[in-house]
Order: C-alpha cells, then sequence, then structure tokens
C-alpha cells in the first residue's frame, strides 16, 4: 500500500502529458451546471456525460448471471488513461449476494474486472438510446471469488449461527472476532457485499450487512483480516447475544439489510470509512420515519501488518421524503480529507416498486464541525445518540448538502432515458448503489472529475442462471452506467 504515493504521482505525470490532448474548455454538459457551497467552497454538477449498461442476461466465466454489479465500483489501479479526449480503464465491480427473490442463496463472494472505453457526450441534442450506450462501452474481463480460511467458499446464505472468535488456523495472521456463519452444519462465512476499495498492491477492502463487518481481501480472494466495528454497530437480540441474521430485526445494532453500504478510502492518510445505510436499531433505525440518523467510522490502516484502529465517529443526518421518511445511503466516496459524497435514494425505477424515482442524488456532507464520538459511551448501544430519531443536544452531526440529481428530465432524455411510465428498458434503475471518481485531466478545469455510478439490478432477468440453474425473474433489468462531470475543489486525485 506504500506504493500509493509514487504511483499517484506517476498518475498526475500522465495527466499532465494528457492535458494536451483534453477536450476544448468550453464543451461542458449542456443540462445548466448546478453549483452548492459547502465549508466556504463550491461544488458544480455539470451534468451527466456518459451511460453505459451490461444486458440483465449476460454471463460471466462462472456460468452464472453477471449481476448485482452495482453494489459497489472501484477503478483499479493504474488503469486510468486518457487519450485525444476518450478514457480508459478497468472497473472492479462487486456484487452482493446472488439472486435472492426466493430467499437467500449459497452464492460465493466475487469481484469482477470490466474494462471501459469512455468518450463523454458533451452535446445538447438527445441521443438515441443505443447511441447514448457507445458513450461508455463495457467490457467484461474476468471473476475473481473469494475464499475464508482454509481456502473454504464464502456463502451468501442468511446467517444463522456463529463461529467462535479463534484464531482461524495455524498461518493466520490477525484472528478473526466472532463471525457469521450459515449454519453450524454448513460452518461457511456468510458475506452480503455492498462497499469496496481496490488497494494499489491488489488487495481489496470489502463491507457487509451481515456482520456489518469490513474484510481485507488478498489480491487473488484469500480472506486476510475482519474489522468488527463498534459494540453499537453489532446485532443483538433482547439478552445481548449476537444475531447476525437479515430476516429479523435485531434489539440493538444495525436494522436489518442496513449494514455497511458504504466503504472509501483516504488514501493520502491511509484511513478508511465504512457508513451504515440507515441508523442503528437503539439511534431509531427500526422505523423509516424515525432512522435518518445513521453513523461513519474511520479505521486507520496505514501500518498493514497490524489490526486497524478506530480513529473516528460521526454522525450523519440523511435526508428525507417528503413524507418523512429516511432516504437511506446506498454508498459512500471520499472527496477531500472531511468532505465525502452519498449515494442516497427511494427504491422506485426500472426493477422497483414504482416506475417514478423521487429521489437519486450522490450529495456531499462535511464532517468538518462535527463531533468525534469514537470511544464515547455512545459507542456502547445503552447509549443511542437519537432515541425515536432525536439527536442528542451534544452531539453536532455532519453537514449535509443536496447534490447530484440523477433523475434531471433533460440529462436523462440526452442519453435515451427516461423516469416514470413506461416501465421499458429506457426506465432509468431503482437501485443504484455504488460511486467513484477519476480525474478529467482538463487544464481549464484542474477541480473537474468524473463520478461513475452503476445500478444494482438485483438480477433480474427473465434469461437468468443462478448457482448453474436457469431462473426467469419476469422482467429485464439491465446493469447501468451513469457518468457525471463535476467541479470538486480540493477533492484529491488518488487513481
Ligand atoms: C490523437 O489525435 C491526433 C489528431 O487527430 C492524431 O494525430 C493522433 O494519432 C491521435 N492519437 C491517438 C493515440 O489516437
Ligand atoms: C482451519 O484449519 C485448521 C487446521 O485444521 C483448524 O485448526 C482451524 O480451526 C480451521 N479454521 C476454520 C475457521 O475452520
Ligand atoms: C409502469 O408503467 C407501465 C407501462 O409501461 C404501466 O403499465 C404500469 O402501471 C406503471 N406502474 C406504475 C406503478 O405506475
Amino acid at each position: 500500500m506504500t506504493s500509493r504515493t509514487s504511483r499517484a504521482k506517476l498518475v498526475s505525470l500522465l495527466v499532465l502529458v494528457n492535458y494536451a490532448y483534453a477536450a476544448p474548455a468550453s464543451t461542458l454538459a449542456a443540462t445548466s451546471p448546478v453549483s452548492v457551497v459547502l465549508g466556504g467552497k463550491t461544488y458544480v454538477n455539470k451534468g451527466l456525460v456518459g451511460f453505459g449498461l451490461i444486458a440483465s442476461d449476460f454471463r460471466e466465466s462462472t456460468g452464472d448471471t453477471l449481476g448485482g454489479i452495482g453494489s459497489a465500483i472501484d477503478i483499479k489501479s493504474g488503469t486510468w488513461k486518457m487519450v485525444n479526449g476518450t478514457y480508459t480503464g478497468t472497473f472492479v465491480v462487486q456484487p452482493d449476494r446472488g439472486f435472492n427473490i426466493d430467499g437467500t442463496i449459497d452464492y460465493q463472494s466475487r469481484i469482477h474486472e470490466i474494462d471501459f472505453t469512455f468518450t463523454p457526450y458533451y452535446g445538447s441534442a438527445n441521443l438515441k438510446f443505443a447511441d447514448a450506450q457507445q458513450t461508455l462501452k463495457l467490457q467484461y474481463k474476468s471473476t475473481m471469488l473469494t475464499f475464508e480460511r482454509n481456502h473454504t467458499k464464502t456463502s451468501g446464505l442468511d446467517p444463522t449461527a456463529i463461529r467462535a472468535a479463534q484464531s482461524g488456523g495455524p498461518a493466520v495472521t490477525f484472528p478473526d472476532p466472532q463471525m457469521p456463519i450459515v449454519s453450524t452444519a454448513l460452518p461457511h462465512l456468510t458475506i452480503d457485499a455492498e462497499g469496496l476499495v481496490s488497494n494499489a498492491d491488489g488487495s481489496f477492502w470489502i463491507s457487509d450487512e451481515y456482520g456489518p463487518y469490513i474484510y481485507r481481501f488478498s489480491a487473488d480472494g484469500q480472506l486476510i483480516q475482519t474489522i468488527q466495528p463498534p459494540n453499537a454497530f453489532l446485532p443483538r437480540d433482547s439478552s445481548g447475544v449476537l444475531q447476525f441474521t437479515s430476516e429479523t430485526s435485531p434489539a440493538t445494532g444495525r436494522s436489518d439489510n442496513q449494514g455497511f453500504e458504504g466503504l472509501t478510502v483516504d488514501h493520502s492518510n491511509q484511513v478508511l470509512y465504512a457508513m451504515l445505510q440507515s441508523a442503528t436499531i437503539q439511534d431509531g433505525g427500526d422505523k423509516k420515519s424515525t432512522s435518518r440518523f445513521t453513523r461513519m467510522i474511520a479505521y486507520d490502516i496505514s501500518n498493514p501488518s497490524v489490526q486497524p484502529t478506530l480513529v473516528g465517529e460521526w454522525v450523519i443526518p440523511l435526508p428525507l421524503s417528503s413524507k418523512g421518511n429516511t432516504q437511506a445511503s446506498s454508498e459512500l466516496h471520499f472527496v477531500s480529507p472531511g468532505v465525502f459524497l452519498t449515494l442516497a435514494r427511494d427504491g422506485d425505477g426500472r426493477g422497483g416498486d414504482d416506475n417514478n424515482t423521487k429521489y437519486k442524488q450522490a450529495d456531499l456532507f462535511s464532517i468538518a464541525g462535527a463531533t468525534d464520538i469514537h470511544g464515547t459511551k455512545f459507542d456502547n448501544p445503552a447509549n443511542p445518540i437519537a432515541t425515536d430519531g432525536k439527536l442528542v443536544s451534544t452531539i453536532t452531526p455532519a453537514t449535509y448538502v443536496s447534490f447530484v440529481n440523477f433523475v434531471e428530465t433533460m440529462g436523462l432524455a440526452r442519453f435515451g432515458l427516461h423516469n416514470g411510465s413506461p416501465n421499458d428498458e429506457t426506465l432509468i434503475d431503482a437501485k443504484w448503489e455504488s460511486l467513484t471518481l477519476a480525474p478529467v485531466g482538463d487544464p481549464a478545469f484542474p477541480d473537474d472529475f468524473f463520478l461513475f455510478t452503476a445500478s444494482d439490478n438485483d438480477f433480474i432477468s427473465t434469461n437468468g442462471v443462478s448457482l448453474g440453474v436457469p431462473f426467469d425473474a419476469g422482467l429485464d433489468v439491465d446493469n447501468q452506467f451513469l457518468v457525471f462531470r463535476l467541479t470538486l475543489p480540493g477533492a484529491l486525485n488518488t487513481l
């Protein structure tokens, strides 16, 4: 991981070399820019500039349908390049726990690599849906499966049992905490993966909803270590016993299916950040009307030979719908020290309950003035930060500002997409769950970055294969990708 700095220098050199080829400064997205101010700095959304998809029935190398990939995306170290205004690179993407409409399955956690060629479209004319897909061309490359201790396959099944904290085996450097496993009969680590950070050395961190835990895997997919968050996050029953299942709500800790959706890293300071999708149960997470005060934690990962240490914890006030319900967070991305992007949304759109989505946004927040509660009484679930959703007066939450609206009508129309009826392939997907940034490299706008996001299509296909068995989910929901161009003052380019 120490090679990050030298690689960052190399990439900035590359960007300098490429400046000569940058698109003319005047070529900005036709949509009117939207500016917001946070911490005295002005951030600008210059609009949608790219769209791509992978068809819902595409099969990956194991024979399974490639789906759910938008749970997390990252750009592989050293692959982002620009020549003559066209960008190429490799996405590392992560599905969650497989096709689970009819219950969880024994889906081995995995990451895929997808090559891309991105030619931003700045014109004002509306592209046809087929032509719009040429702006971000996606080419599936490979799949890597993950293994836990003793080269055992991980599983996506709901965890009904706990493996005692132990060494994990003779060659294990980092002892495991109590681990969520399928059952005593099938003692495999269960993972419902949601966040992903790929490191320069090929290893990667993933965050999960069951634990909610953070796992580090080697470049060849073997479990290296596990981070167990503070007690306040751990799902416990009314007797205080750990209960990792996602089928019922715990008495305290992360709510069911509201685990660590967000994971991101500040490579310059070697700090890893994880955020819960919405409040813990004790903080109001039992109801959508009281679950807005979620928590983000930070770990120092600067020394890969020791267990990461907790160095920060803050409260993030998520946005509310017009009915007063929390727009839960599906992703987190580091921008600059103290400033983050988060993806907050409803569940409507293609593959969702309703055709008409009201909120899908990449918003900004700053923890500059927020209270750091790590290591305080609030890490004990007996001391909620927000009983019934009312934040205690001693805590100042992060400053949250609305920013990039994914469902801006004219922006979507430029790429042949729409919101609301009809429910066809040009309807924007329901479940966007990933964010990643890459520098534009335009000398006229040195703070401009592309924001890439992909949807989790829940493997919904009429021609699917799950664990080798064909299925028909009754609808085709493609894996959609969107690209926005943003001005992010002070954002660090750590690609
Ligand atoms: C970039 O564009 C210039 C001018 O059109 C052309 O001469 C050059 O070959 C292009 N470079 C690449 C790598 O395509
Ligand atoms: C891995 O195998 C070793 C040696 O058989 C055993 O001691 C250890 O408990 C195993 N670990 C797990 C997590 O099953
Ligand atoms: C979604 O659009 C389809 C038409 O494509 C329509 O039949 C359906 O009723 C719409 N659903 C809702 C919830 O409005």
